[in-house]
């Protein structure tokens, strides 16, 4: 069976105010039924898969638990970060947590903020990747690209498969808009999923060969971890001596034992109000109205209301996002919403 690893740790600032540093996105049904974390750990569940390691952090954890028991999910363990260090020390915990019982043990890291809605697809192209995974490939998983998107990796196919799947010339995490474009236009990319298959060993492996500072500093915090009502808390003296890093940085351009599975289900990163906007249920004008709201004359806007007690009322907007909570309120314009992460940084700085 194969483990899942499901990455619940970021905070999802792009999608203000209703993800939020104290419940990020991934916990909150944004589109579809339950959460997308709810989502995410019940498409890795089932025939094939054992209990999934999840990864968060403190002020996580019980929402984490409770939104599990919801899906009747009965987690393997759930791994608490002393402090957010990014997905590489996150996914390598969980790593060497399972090699000590099976270093062979096949696992499957995924994020907690996609939108997948053929699940029965997604997990036969999981299913192609398990040879190549078995004989220590790092398996991507990658989706045809329709633009030229800076927040995504770019994986560069090789040629011949190799155990079923396509081995990897090159891994190009986030690259500039111009690169992006170039290769866009070379073809012969794909998208990175952000899901990964490989064994515990591979996994540690990689790290031993590209980061081994990184494999010292967790391998002592996982090895002094503290149980805690259920939860295995990792040594923070040995934790926040990591570097925040991604894997993606880390570890996958650097690795040469990398292959891809390309999957041509649906697929997509919730990571903003645009994608948000894109996948809602919207009229023949383009506008998605969510709770309390009401849209009049209005053309390809979103209009959001979390709070009943707080109407929205649009009247003959174009191109707006407007989503209201309780105690804050977005206004933007939808070509601008992308950008909403360096403002909320901004704000949390200077509040
Ligand atoms: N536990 C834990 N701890 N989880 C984390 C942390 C952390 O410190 N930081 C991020 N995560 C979780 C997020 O909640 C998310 O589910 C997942 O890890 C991926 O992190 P993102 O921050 O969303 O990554 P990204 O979207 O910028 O980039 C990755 O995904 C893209 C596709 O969605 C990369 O793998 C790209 O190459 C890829 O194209
Ligand atoms: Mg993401």
């Amino acid at each position: 069976d194969i483990t899942p690893v499901i990455l619940c740790g970021g905070s999802g600032t792009r999608l203000w105010p209703v993800s939020r540093q104290s419940f990020p996105k991934q916990f909150i049904q944004l589109i579809g039924e339950g959460s997308l974390f709810q989502q995410s750990s019940t498409r890795l569940s089932g025939a094939g898969f054992a209990a999934p390691i999840v990864v968060t952090n403190s002020d996580f954890r019980f929402i984490a638990t409770q939104q599990l028991a919801e899906a009747q999910i009965d987690p393997g363990a759930v791994l608490i970060e002393p402090a957010a260090r990014n997905t590489a020390p996150a996914l390598l915990a969980a790593a060497i947590l399972q090699a000590k019982t099976d270093a062979n043990a096949l696992m499957l890291a995924a994020p907690s903020d996609h939108y997948i809605t053929q699940a029965d697809t997604f997990r036969d192209s999981v299913r192609k990747g398990i040879t190549a995974a078995q004989a220590g490939q790092i398996v991507t998983f990658g989706i045809t690209p329709d633009q030229p998107e800076t927040g995504y990796g770019y994986l560069e196919l090789g040629t011949d498969e190799v155990h079923g799947a396509v081995p990897l010339k090159r891994f190009v995490e986030k690259p500039q808009l111009a690169e992006a474009e170039r290769m866009l236009a070379a073809g012969g990319y794909l998208w990175n999923a952000g899901i990964f298959m490989y064994t515990a060993q591979a996994m540690i492996d990689a790290f031993a060969k590209h980061a081994p500072e990184t494999l010292e500093h967790v391998t002592a915090a996982v090895d002094a971890a503290e149980p805690d009502l259920g939860f295995l808390r990792l040594d923070p003296a040995a934790w926040n001596k990591c570097a925040d890093i991604s894997v993606d940085f880390a570890i996958m351009e650097k690795v040469d034992n990398l292959s891809v599975i390309e999957h041509h289900g649906d697929w997509s990163d919730l990571g903003g109000w645009g994608a948000v906007h894109m996948h809602a249920d919207t009229d023949e004008n383009g506008v998605a109205v969510q709770g309390a709201a009401l849209a009049v004359d209005c053309e390809n806007t979103l209009l959001r209301s979390e709070n009943d007690g707080l109407q929205i009322v649009g009247l003959g907007l174009k191109d707006i996002v407007a989503v209201a909570m309780p105690d804050a309120v977005l206004v933007a314009d939808r070509s601008r919403v992308a950008n909403l992460g360096d403002v909320v940084k901004q704000m949390r700085k200077s509040t």
